[in-house]
């Protein structure tokens, strides 16, 4: 085989492997990979949490807030393209691209599509404060304590 016709046919297979694994991997991303996502997790008891503060929690991208009657949770996740926000004067701030949210997650400014996510919060048995990351809730539901 000559060297033009090594080329050619190095060149067709590259950008038919480049071609089939960027295919695969655009399909992969129209299914949500629901096996590794957790359904809950404790987070610590409500005394761990300071009254009328939003409280950040790093690993699980989630802030809970908490004042004297009750509680809530707020995925920290960006409806435009899930950018971790971080808390500012006004309730919450994207970095990535200036939305900005209200202490009650509405969008105030864009891009951001939709309002944050409010999640489920519940007592465990043991009186530990548990986050169901997969459960939504309206922005008006508390866990009362
Ligand atoms: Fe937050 Fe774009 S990802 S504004």
């Amino acid at each position: 085989m000559d060297r033009r016709k090594f080329l050619n046919r190095f060149s067709v297979i590259s950008l038919s492997s480049a071609g089939i694994f960027g295919t695969l991997g655009a399909l992969r991303l129209t299914y949500p990979d629901v096996s590794r996502k957790q359904t809950f997790f404790r987070v610590g008891r409500p005394d761990d949490f300071p009254v009328h503060t939003f409280t950040f929690i790093r690993q699980k991208n989630i802030f809970v807030y908490r004042d004297r009657t009750c509680m809530k949770a707020v995925s920290a996740i960006c409806t435009h393209l899930g950018c971790v926000i971080q808390k500012s004067d006004s309730g919450f701030r994207c970095p990535c691209h200036g939305s900005n949210y209200s202490k009650e997650g509405l969008v105030l400014s864009g891009p951001a599509p939709r309002d944050l996510d409010w999640l489920k919060m519940e007592f465990s048995h043991d009186g530990q404060l548990v986050i169901l990351p997969h459960k939504k809730v309206s922005q008006k539901t508390t866990l009362m304590l």
